[in-house]
């Protein structure tokens, strides 16, 4: 392991080059937030174009699959574009 990110407030360890969605799938986490209709998102494509693993860093969301994981990165679930 290389370092860490947070997640929803949890820390869970990632290997260097990992993306944010395949360190979380490793440490058990499918649910990345809720969709518009209230289901469950999580990684569907993993190339970048379904945009179902969407999740919130900071003020911007971005592609979970895409994100390339650095130490004390912090992200959370996205609310399908509504707070919380
Ligand atoms: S899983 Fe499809 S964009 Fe990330």
């Amino acid at each position: 392991m290389t370092g860490h990110v947070v997640w929803h407030g949890r820390r869970v360890a990632f290997r260097r080059g990992e993306s944010l969605a395949s360190a979380l799938m490793a440490a058990g986490v499918h649910n990345l937030g809720q969709a518009a209709t209230g289901q469950a998102r999580g990684v569907f494509c993993g190339i970048g174009q379904c945009q179902n693993c969407l999740v919130r860093v900071g003020d911007r969301l971005t592609e979970a699959c895409l994100l390339i994981c650095e130490d004390g990165l912090i992200a959370d679930p996205d609310a399908g574009g509504r707070d919380g």
